[in-house]
């Protein structure tokens, strides 16, 4: 053999390796990501924005925050946008999805007042995208309300439907010309269950099995209310999609005992399928088993009806089938059993449930144990899903990993290449209609009630440096690689 066909040979060999052990994107997959206002702007009470409930939650609740911080600077992106926009481009993302904050928008919240400076950053932001290539994506509504309407009962007040709907109708006339991609709501669990239940989030009320579902039905009500609103008017002209995005975990049964199989089908209704089910099933309204666990535990603390106020045949109507597709953030899988009824005491959302959960702790996980990789599982919630809600086409809107402050994030990219891997093949062997999946999140920001002490960025920022230095993790390599070359490593290493 010449040294010409050893190197011939290994040249072979090595291809044939790397054909096994990496595998190329669909050309129609898209690749982009994400940030939310109120983590990465600043610029609290600049030009004329209005208070938000959680400018409110951490100037006079700081002891809510881990660390005691807020998001008074966050990334000051607010001044920095312009070089935010540099580093989306130099990786090659080809989408970006943020927030508009409803305060800078509308200060007290309500449509007699616009703060033109608000309209006017917002649509510098999108001309900056679209002027480097990259598609906006907007989130009408994370998380940012504004402290006003928590005087009168926040997402518990039904008025909010037209409150929301006012102020989308707005954005969709500033920016829908330029705009063609909306999300109405980030995770209405979060907002509904932290928010109104649990109160670890803004605007920091505990009423659990009460307030949460009061804003469960109002939520979902907002979110119809804009699409319809969208779908009418706006659609027809701007040509543009909508839809919702539902933070959904996997629960797998822990055991092949029907009662645990049983549990962890009602963990899914209870997390996500209370959303999901009125917008995406083909009969809408709430999954059966949350309506009758909520009904039995209040008639046993002595309710009259149930906690979880009905939804009624027109609203059940109204909610179904308001979404371009499912909007999927997607971050973690739990183990699930079967929990006797806990004592009759005060109502509690978890003990209307019923389950016990868990996790595997050999699942790689990262500053937050909540937060692990499981491809298989995030494979299955796929098929979740396409079965049971009319096979939509699914956008994953979040995925991310919280690393300890290190620039070598290399469990991130384990992570991230362990997922793609999976929705690569729900797509490819299971027919899953899933070709979008953004990162989450371009730097790092200001993680609600844990504060800048949980990085999720690609970008790490210097929050004690005036001009909040960005600097490039080992992350950014591995997109900056993906996107150019668009290979995935098969592996999960
Ligand atoms: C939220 C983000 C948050 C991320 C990590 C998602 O639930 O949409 O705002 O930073 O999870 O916790």
């Amino acid at each position: 053999m010449t040294i010409g066909s050893v190197t011939l040979l290994v040249i072979v060999c090595f291809c044939s390796v790397y054909a096994q052990s990496s595998r190329k994107l669909p050309d129609d997959f898209n690749i982009g990501v994400a940030t939310a206002a109120y983590q990465i702007e600043g610029g609290w009470n600049e030009d004329g924005k209005g208070e938000g409930i959680w400018d409110y939650m951490t100037h006079h609740h700081p002891e809510k925050i881990t660390d005691g911080s807020s998001g008074d600077v966050a990334c000051d992106s607010y001044h920095k946008y312009k070089q935010d926009v540099q580093l989306i481009k130099s990786l090659g993302f080809q989408r970006y999805r943020f927030s508009i904050s409803w305060p800078r928008i509308f200060p007290n919240g309500f449509m007699n007042k616009v703060n033109q400076a608000g309209i006017d950053y917002y649509n510098n932001l999108i001309n900056e995208l679209l002027a480097n290539d990259v598609e906006p994506m907007i989130t009408i509504y994370h998380w940012n309300l504004p402290q006003n309407f928590t005087n009168f009962g926040g997402w518990t007040n039904p008025q909010i439907v037209s409150w929301f709907t006012s102020y989308a109708k707005l954005l969709f006339e500033s920016f829908g010309d330029r705009v063609k991609l909306w999300i109405t709501i980030n995770e209405p669990k979060q907002i509904c269950v932290f928010g109104y239940g649990t109160g670890i989030f803004a605007p920091g009320l505990n009423y659990s099995g009460v307030a949460d579902y009061m804003c469960t039905k109002n939520v979902l009500l907002a979110h119809a209310s804009v699409y319809r609103l969208y779908d009418k008017i706006f659609k027809p002209k701007q040509k543009g999609r909508i839809g919702i995005t539902i933070e959904s975990v996997w629960g797998e049964p822990g055991s092949d005992a029907e009662e645990d199989k049983k549990a962890a089908d009602r963990m899914i209704q209870f997390d996500f399928g209370i959303y999901a089910h009125p917008v995406f099933h083909k009969n809408g309204g709430y999954p059966k088993v949350v309506e009758e666990y909520v009904a039995r535990r209040s008639s046993a603390e002595g309710f009259s009806k149930s906690r979880l106020p009905k939804l009624t045949p027109k609203e059940i109507d109204y909610i179904k089938g308001t979404s371009d597709f499912y909007g999927l953030n997607h971050y973690s899988t739990m183990y699930v059993k079967n929990k006797l009824p806990d004592p009759i005491t005060n109502p509690c959302r978890i003990k209307d449930m019923q389950v016990h959960t868990y996790d595997d702790p050999s699942w790689l996980s990262g500053s937050i144990s909540y937060f692990r990789l499981v491809p298989w599982g995030f494979r299955k919630l796929l098929n979740y899903i396409k079965n049971n809600y009319q096979d939509p086409e699914i956008i994953v809107t979040e995925n991310g990993f919280p690393d300890y402050g290190e620039i070598e994030d290399n469990n991130r990219i384990k992570f991230h290449k362990g997922n793609l891997n999976a929705v690569l093949d729900a797509l490819i062997y299971d027919n899953v209609k899933v070709k979008d999946y953004i990162v989450w999140s371009l730097m790092d920001n200001y993680e609600w009630s844990e504060g800048y002490r949980i990085p999720f960025g690609l970008y790490h920022v210097n929050f004690t440096d005036v001009n909040r230095q960005r600097t490039p993790k080992a992350s950014c390599g591995f997109f900056k690689d993906l996107l150019y070359t668009r290979k995935l490593a098969h592996d999960e290493n």
